[in-house]
């Protein structure tokens, strides 16, 4: 973990004086449950023992200026017209402050941000940072969130960077509780600790490949969030269910017949086509918060729907196997959530594939990507003994690195 002594000594040394505060918001690592969120899926992920600080001080300029030590050009954008051109990083501090527009709107703030989190890895580093300063400038502008409306204010901001992301990594990052996973549920949302029992450890590995969200994931990203509404769409067509809004393979998932149907979904169509079929208004399927997308693309709907209603099955068995401490049935659903995820989402790459398999090999429980996939970072599940073991066959294969992670706490301000 960052310390906070030496972030609170350095924006003194940067700003001339000390923050006001220092937000501490976690990366996080999805332990099963991976694309279902966006589709109203269960998911189960941790907080992990990295995290992203946030050092502020409230100024009376109506300016941010924000330095990051992982980045060498800062960023100072005006609070009555964001912008949102320069480095990555600055695009999400754009849409913090565009959600924040109404928050003591006259005012500004000097910050400094510092992470121990591997950027572009899947570790969540993009929704650490939004988190982190969504709850740092709220707090230093006497208008605290935290919490639901807080997890949603910085996903709504994540999502004018152009990801359509589901909520899962801003939710857990501010809700966690330390020694425990979250279940979150989302149609209706509802989200349960569940406790990490003694004799389980965990360790991420990295792929060696990037994956950045604001990046080339992007496009490959919606098109399975997309995808998945096309799917969602045909099966309660094809069952006789009405969805209002945006369809949701959640809307169906609870049906016993719609796992039969999704065989008889055609192999791959277009958001058009599903939309005349259905007679539905193809905005429903294609709407995104600031990205477009092509209506007349053809997406693998089928196996991408396979995929989802499988997984948010496997989420239900991997929280009663954590329950009862029955390591060996997580590790086997962890595996068969990459294998699904390889074969059907189509979000694998041979190095998560080399990275997982060698883990196993070491004697893991399980292995799986996690996040988004297409490169960042591996999971696996083992024994408090074979962290060792793991992290050496894991950084055998891809060169690393590889770290145990700890079950930790959400976003704290001190
Ligand atoms: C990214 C998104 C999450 C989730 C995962 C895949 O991390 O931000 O909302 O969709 O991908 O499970």
């Amino acid at each position: 973990m960052i310390d906070p002594a030496p972030l609170r000594a350095a924006f003194s040394e940067r700003f001339g004086g000390a923050p006001a505060l220092v937000a501490t918001a976690p990366g996080r690592v999805n332990l099963i449950g991976e694309h279902t969120d966006y589709c109203g899926l269960p998911v189960l992920p941790i907080a992990i023992d990295r995290a992203t600080c946030v050092a502020v001080r409230p100024t009376g300029d109506g300016i941010v200026t924000a330095v990051s030590k992982q980045s060498p050009r800062e960023a100072r954008i005006a609070r009555r017209a964001p912008d949102r051109q320069h480095e990555p990083w600055h695009r999400y501090l754009a849409g913090v402050l565009e959600e924040l527009a109404a928050v003591a709107p006259g005012r500004g703030a000097d910050i400094l941000v510092d992470s121990d989190l591997p950027m572009s890895g899947g570790l969540s580093s993009s929704s650490a940072l939004s988190v982190g300063l969504a709850a740092a400038l709220t707090a230093a502008w006497d208008e605290p969130l935290s919490g639901e409306p807080l997890a949603q204010l910085a996903a709504a901001a994540e999502r004018r960077v152009g990801v359509e992301t589901g909520g899962m990594d801003q939710l857990v990052i501010t809700m966690a509780e330390p020694g425990h996973a979250l279940r979150i549920d989302f149609l209706p949302p509802a989200t349960r600790a569940v406790a990490i029992p003694e004799g389980l450890a965990f360790v991420v590995a990295a792929s060696g490949e990037d994956a950045p969200k604001g990046g080339a994931v992007r496009e490959a990203y919606n098109e399975r969030v997309v995808g998945t509404r096309i799917a969602a769409l045909m099966l309660a067509d094809m069952l006789g269910v009405d969805i209002e809004g945006t369809p949701l393979l959640g809307a169906v998932a609870g049906i016993d017949a719609a796992v039969v149907m999704v065989e008889e979904l055609p192999v791959t169509m277009s958001a058009r086509s599903a939309a005349n079929a259905a007679e539905a208004n193809v905005e429903r399927l294609v709407s995104l918060t600031a990205a477009h997308y092509d209506s007349s693309k053809k997406a693998p709907v089928r196996a991408y729907a396979r995929h989802v209603l499988s997984e948010a099955e496997r989420v239900d068995v991997a929280e009663a196997a954590l329950a009862g401490g029955d390591f060996a049935r997580l590790g086997e659903l962890m595996n068969q959530s990459h294998d699904s995820l390889r074969q059907d989402y189509k979000c694998s790459t041979p190095a998560l594939d080399r990275v997982a398999a060698a883990m196993r090999k070491a004697g893991a429980f399980g292995a799986r990507l996690t996040g988004a996939g297409f490169g960042g970072y591996a999971v696996a599940a083992c024994s408090p003994e074979a962290v060792e073991r793991v992290i050496e066959a894991a950084v055998a294969a891809t060169g690393g690195p590889a770290f145990r992670v700890v079950p930790s706490g959400g976003v704290s301000i001190e």
